[in-house]
């Protein structure tokens, strides 16, 4: 009798499959994937990989920008349910708007955003590579979406742009208060705090480092110090404490969890293999649109 790692080699070489995870997936996905990694890697791995099937562990935008990237492979969400709610929270109305107010704009989606909203805008950009893209856009006005809390961040290190904000953010990230961060350092006064951008602001000026999960992973790594306060969610510890056995990580609070990331379990992914389903599935009008902006970012990024 196989068993699951054993059934998912076989069913990943019968189907010439690969496996990508994000770092927010549960540590039975990340044990088992291929690549794991934060939103960027995992767009240019998917835009890399040679196999004819990618199951794309994480929530539906990340498997949408992976079928953007591969319109002609198989792209399986292991659970179609899995979607990240910010994703949703800006409207091609607004945008419309913005873009007849404002001569000068470029509309600027964050990668947690749907296909079509995607379509609708001039280039993608994730935590790791906006200040980077923001900066090298010759526009001068930016409308920002979806995320509040992010375009926030990168507005302050980009004085010269006129920032145009959306009401968007990650309840998750969203939810971290300044006293929990407080009490968490009261009680741990030699941690450094390090915080994912899409928490309130409030909560970035309190980070010794704002950055992606990856970033955040690889100043752990990098650092001499022993102990950090992880404002992000807790899947990343996962990967930190795999690379820093010896070092000591704190949550600012509990249940620090994507529900939709933790969909993701290592039986829908033999299920997705042996089924061919469920898979993401694009119009190809919203391909051909939603195509572009993804590829700027690929570019601008590098
Ligand atoms: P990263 O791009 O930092 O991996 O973040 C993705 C995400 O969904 C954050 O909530
Ligand atoms: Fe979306 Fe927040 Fe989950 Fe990231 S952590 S996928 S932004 S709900």
């Amino acid at each position: 009798m196989e068993n699951n790692f054993e059934l998912l080699a076989r069913l990943k070489k019968e189907k010439n499959a690969v496996i990508l995870a994000h770092y927010y997936t549960d540590d039975s996905i990340q044990k088992i994937a291929d690549y794991v990694g934060d939103s960027y890697f995992l767009s240019e791995k998917a835009r890399d990989v040679k196999e004819d099937v990618i199951v794309m562990c994480g929530v539906s935008f990340m498997g949408e920008s992976v079928k953007l990237l591969n319109p002609k492979k198989t792209v399986l969400l292991p659970d179609k349910e899995a979607d990240c709610p910010m994703a949703h929270m800006a409207t091609v109305e607004k945008i419309k708007e913005v873009r007849e107010k404002y001569e000068d704009v470029a509309v600027v989606c964050y990668v947690n955003s749907t296909a079509e909203l995607k379509a609708h805008s001039d280039v993608c950009v994730t935590s790791a590579n906006a200040l980077k893209i923001v900066k090298n856009i010759s526009n001068k006005n930016i409308f920002f979406i979806p995320d509040k809390n992010l375009a926030h961040y990168i507005s302050k290190k980009v004085p010269e742009k006129n920032f145009i904000f959306n009401d968007g953010c990650c309840y998750i990230h969203n939810s971290v208060t300044v006293d929990e961060v407080k009490n968490t350092k009261e009680k741990y006064p030699k941690a450094e705090i390090l915080v994912h951008p899409e928490c309130q602001k409030e909560i970035v000026e309190m980070g010794d480092y704002v950055g992606s999960t990856s970033g955040i992973i690889k100043y752990v790594s990098e650092s001499m110090k022993d102990e950090f306060i992880i404002c992000t969610e807790e899947g990343v510890l996962y990967e930190l404490k795999e690379k820093n056995p010896h070092k000591k990580f704190y949550l600012p609070k509990k249940n620090f969890s994507c529900m939709d990331m933790k969909k993701i379990t290592v039986e829908k992914i033999i299920k997705a293999l042996e089924t061919n389903e469920p898979q993401v599935y694009l119009e190809n009008n919203i391909i051909d649109k939603a195509y572009k902006p993804l590829e700027n970012m690929l570019i601008m990024a590098k």
